[in-house]
């Protein structure tokens, strides 16, 4: 890493189980990246997600960079945080280029989607994987500087700890993709991931989409009641729909669902 970047050197941290350098990586539905041949400024392209570019960073590393060439610096630095308290995400190495690059360990197994596709009857089990990653996060308190949600809690909240951005290793998920994480209270972020279960369009081909779509009342059951926290989140549902509305890249359809629900849910 570079002397001053902040952030410690992932050599002297707890590898993340499951990281093997120039193994077969896998995008977010579950099929292996496209073998682009575009070149970005760290190496080849793995994938692309709504935000950001992920290239090859050398062996067993990974390189993001926001494609609005923001700063990583605080995704960094909140990775670490959490890392250090015990929570699976990639071990950060660096932030480079003006922190515009952060990189990171390569994970490679499926996406919690992914898999969900591929291993449709284990939606019960899923669901509860992705309660208990909430369950953990909610218990570490956040560091100092990162921004303060308005529901004033204290905790990490990661603000989009979904089924594609949580990579399914053998030895345990990891979650990827911090550009949301803040401090608040952890039923906001069950209640963000219940919004983003509810309203997001399938990344996936039609056909994909709809048999997702014909389970995504259960899952959210499912999830929920494994969170324990249903009502409690469902008390802070209108603001958490209403801060989702104001995220420029909602497709139409997706902002319809949500400003129907919100109306819903103000009676
Ligand atoms: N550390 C990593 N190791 C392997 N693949 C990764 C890693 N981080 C991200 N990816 C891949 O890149 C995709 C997009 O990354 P993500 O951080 O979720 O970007 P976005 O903010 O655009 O959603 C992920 O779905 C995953 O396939
Ligand atoms: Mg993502």
């Amino acid at each position: 890493m570079s002397a001053n970047t902040g952030v410690p050197s992932g050599a002297s941290g707890n590898p993340v189980p499951g990281v093997r350098s120039g193994a077969r990586h896998w995008d977010v539905d579950g099929t292996p990246a496209t073998p682009a041949d575009r070149r970005g400024p760290s190496g080849r392209l793995l994938a692309r997600g709504r935000d950001a570019d992920i290239y090859e960073g050398g062996p067993g590393l990974v390189v993001r960079r926001a494609r609005d060439g923001r700063s990583l610096r605080h995704e960094a630095e909140v990775m670490e945080h959490v890392r250090r308290a015990g929570y699976p995400v990639p071990v950060v190495h660096d932030v480079r280029a003006g922190d515009a690059e952060l990189v990171m360990d390569r994970v490679d197994g499926p996406s919690m989607l992914g898999l969900l596709l591929r291993r449709p009857w284990r939606w019960g089990q899923l669901a509860g994987t992705l309660a208990d990653l909430h369950g953990r996060l909610g218990a570490i308190e956040a560091p100092p500087g990162l921004r303060q949600l308005p529901d004033g809690g204290c905790a990490v909240v990661h603000q989009d700890l979904h089924p594609m951005n949580v990579i399914m290793t053998p030895a345990g998920p990891v979650v990827i993709d911090w550009a949301n994480a803040a401090r608040g209270l952890p039923v906001t972020d069950v209640a963000q991931t219940w919004v983003i279960l509810w309203s997001s369009e399938s990344p996936t081909p039609p056909l994909v989409g709809r048999f997702l779509l014909s389970r995504r009342r259960a899952l959210v059951d499912r999830f929920l009641a494994a969170t324990g926290e249903r009502s409690a989140a469902e008390a802070v549902l209108p603001d958490v729909i209403e801060r989702r509305l104001a995220n420029p890249r909602l497709t139409p359809g997706e902002r319809q669902v949500l400003e129907r629900w919100l109306a819903s849910v103000r009676g």
